[in-house]
């Protein structure tokens, strides 16, 4: 009777391990087939590599062109974009980065707004495996942080407006006031346009900066700055000097100072100019005699960040530091063959 209920008990047990390898056998293929469905549903999104971009704003005709070559390029190598627009703040970079990491995009690529502050949310890409491009725009950060920077070499174009107005004024030799409109203050460009541009002048004794401020690369803010010197100095003047240069960090600000002396009835002729973009409203302005020199900016730097968003996400490495091809145009130019900026 024992050996009997010993039997039955050991039966069931089988019974009820099969039953239980039976069913999770099942949920496990049930659940395979749901991945495989996912999986299969994402692959036809996943085709396109997805590049999660953070734009800084639309400050100027220079930055929305920017935009537009980025969004352009894009489409043509059939890369899929997530964008924000950051309305010139960091935090909004901040957020729209962490949320392409929450959506685990492809590649990220940024526009900083200032050089520092970056190091807690790169720190999360790398965690989550999401290689970024830094662009336009440097940072302040370890270099493992972030797979290499596109953009412009700022303290080049500092240097090459500076290489005109010293060539410029190589036969004066009394003293040459100059005032500087910076553009934002803690963005890279700005420190390294005026890095630039002190590197040379600071070779000769005659040229003084008399005056820096701060226009957040705005063309209110250049206007602004420019009614407050005329209003407050009576004049192309400040602290009783004449002003005999203004260098301005960009085309915005430019355009902006040029309204206030047109307002005031100043003869932009009366100061010599010098820009940097190279927008075709400021080559309009240099070509009317308004301006004297603008230093190229290349906002079309979409094709090339293109090919290194593939490159990463084929695990290739990129080159840490790739900057655009960049030109400069002055008033002893000969524009009749020239090609319209297209921005
Ligand atoms: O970072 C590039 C600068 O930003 C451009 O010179 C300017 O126009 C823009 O706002």
């Amino acid at each position: 009777m024992r050996a009997v209920k010993v039997t039955y008990y050991k039966k069931a047990f089988f019974l009820l391990l099969a039953a239980i390898f039976f069913l999770t056998l099942s949920a496990c293929t049930k659940k395979d087939k749901t991945n495989r469905k996912n999986q299969q549903e994402n692959s036809f999104e996943s085709d396109r590599l997805i590049l999660g971009f953070s734009q800084i704003g639309s400050e100027s005709a220079w930055r929305t062109r920017n935009t537009q070559s980025i969004f352009e390029a894009a489409e043509e190598n059939n890369v899929q974009i997530i964008f924000d627009d950051a309305q010139q703040k960091q935090e909004n970079q901040l957020k729209a980065i962490r949320s392409f990491i929450v959506y685990q995009v492809d590649v990220i690529a940024f526009v900083p707004i200032v050089e520092t502050g970056w190091d807690n949310v790169l720190t999360e890409a790398k965690e989550a495996g999401i290689p970024v491009i830094v662009v336009d725009r440097q940072i302040d950060a370890d270099e493992s942080l972030y797979a290499g920077f596109l953009g412009e070499n700022g303290f080049e174009e500092g240097y090459s407006a500076a290489f005109f107005l010293t060539q410029k004024c190589k036969n004066r030799n009394s003293r040459i006031n100059i005032v500087e409109f910076s553009g934002t203050e803690n963005s890279s460009v700005a420190t390294e346009r005026a890095n630039g541009f002190r590197s040379l002048i600071q070779t000769d004794p005659k040229f003084y900066i008399v005056h820096s401020e701060d226009g957040d690369f705005l063309r209110s803010r250049g206007k602004e700055m420019m009614d407050r010197i005329l209003r407050d100095n009576r004049g192309l003047y400040l602290n009783g000097e004449p002003i005999d240069v203004i260098y301005s960090h960009n085309d915005s600000m430019t355009l902006g100072l040029l309204d206030s002396l047109e307002e005031n009835g100043i003869s932009s002729r009366n100061v010599i100019i010098i820009s940097i973009d190279a927008e075709q409203k400021c080559i309009d302005a240099l070509v009317a005699g308004k301006l004297n020199c603008v230093v190229e900016c290349n906002p079309n730097l979409g094709p090339t960040l293109m090919e290194l968003v593939k490159k990463i996400h084929a695990g290739e490495k990129i080159p840490r530091v790739t900057y655009m091809l960049e030109t400069i145009f002055t008033e002893n130019d000969d524009f009749s063959t020239y090609t319209p900026r297209g921005y």
